[in-house]
């Protein structure tokens, strides 16, 4: 009941939101657009997952300290865990602002209202900070306590629009978390022409693969995008990776592993022979440990 409420309240707030988030993510697009390596720091590709994720418990953990350090009187301890907190939010923003530039739909409009939240959070513990260190050490600290829990509920909102983004609406979640298994076997693959280097949609049993032929080589990936589901038979290639059309993850077509963000994830591989009687069977790439991985000493397709 709790949680329909709130969502009622969030997506009130789409009206003004919507706009906003677009007109936000076409400066951030031409801001990040123009330093592809900035941004794959920014998102993750070096760590698997969002930076942002593990940034943001910084702040919140140093902020719910401040709060604690407020209600003991204990002065010092309270600021220092509010400029480390403050720092946090700064760093966390950051990153924050690469993973929303590739956001769209309702992910965009409830990312827009979790950053403003945040960023505003961030202006009233700004005050409360300017309250603290410039006032003389003994006085008293009613108003800068007053305006820190203010900035601390406000946080705590933002925090709760963010879980929305990624539980509800699966902003920087793996597309392809439940489609690992311990087993794989060889399938007919479903498509009559295969034109040299060019991405053709194909099925192999229930599964939808892009597949590039380039000779007598012959890759194959799992179809949607692992960053937010984009059609990588719509994409183009580019050395030998497949870039998505929607916001530009490049996978390595040999390997499946990204080579350029916004996904941190690696895309499902599968290994490509010709069948018995013609055409071509498929069989999905599993890591050791049967989870969803590229494995760089798999053999490359043929
Ligand atoms: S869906 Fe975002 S890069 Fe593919």
């Amino acid at each position: 009941m709790i949680g329909r409420l709130l969502l009622r309240i969030l997506r009130s707030q789409y009206g003004w939101a919507r706009p906003f988030g677009d007109f936000n993510v076409r400066w951030l697009r031409a801001v990040f657009g123009a330093m592809p390596p900035v941004a794959d720091l920014l998102h993750g590709k070096w760590l698997g997952h969002s930076v942002h994720a593990v940034i943001t418990d910084l702040p919140l953990g140093a902020l719910s300290l401040t709060v604690l350090f407020d209600f003991l009187n204990q002065r010092q301890a309270a600021d220092i865990s509010m400029v480390v907190g403050v720092l946090g939010m700064v760093a966390a923003a950051v990153a924050g602002l690469a993973d929303y530039s590739d956001t769209d739909d309702d992910a965009r409009t409830a990312a827009t209202v979790h950053g403003t939240l945040m960023v505003l959070s961030l202006l009233v513990y700004l005050v409360s900070l300017w309250l603290r260190l410039t006032a003389p050490v003994d006085a008293d600290r009613t108003v800068a306590i007053v305006t820190q829990l203010i900035a601390y509920s406000i946080m705590l909102a933002g925090a709760y629009v963010g879980g929305e983004l990624v539980y509800t609406l699966g902003n920087m979640v793996n597309r392809h978390a439940w489609r690992f298994g311990t087993k794989s076997e060889w399938i007919k693959l479903d498509v009559t022409d295969l034109p040299e280097n060019k991405p053709t949609p194909a099925k192999a049993g229930a599964q939808q693969l892009v597949v590039v032929r380039s000779g007598d080589t012959v890759y194959a990936l799992h179809a949607q995008c692992a960053h937010a589901g984009g059609p990588l038979p719509s994409g183009k290639l580019v050395d030998g990776c497949i870039e998505c059309p929607w916001h530009g993850s490049r996978f390595d077509l040999a390997t499946g592993r990204r080579t350029r963000g916004p996904s941190t994830f690696d895309q499902p591989r599968y290994q490509v022979r010709a069948a018995d009687g013609g055409g071509w069977e498929v069989k999905r790439v599993l890591d050791p440990a049967g989870q969803n991985i590229a494995s760089a000493a798999a053999p490359r397709s043929t």
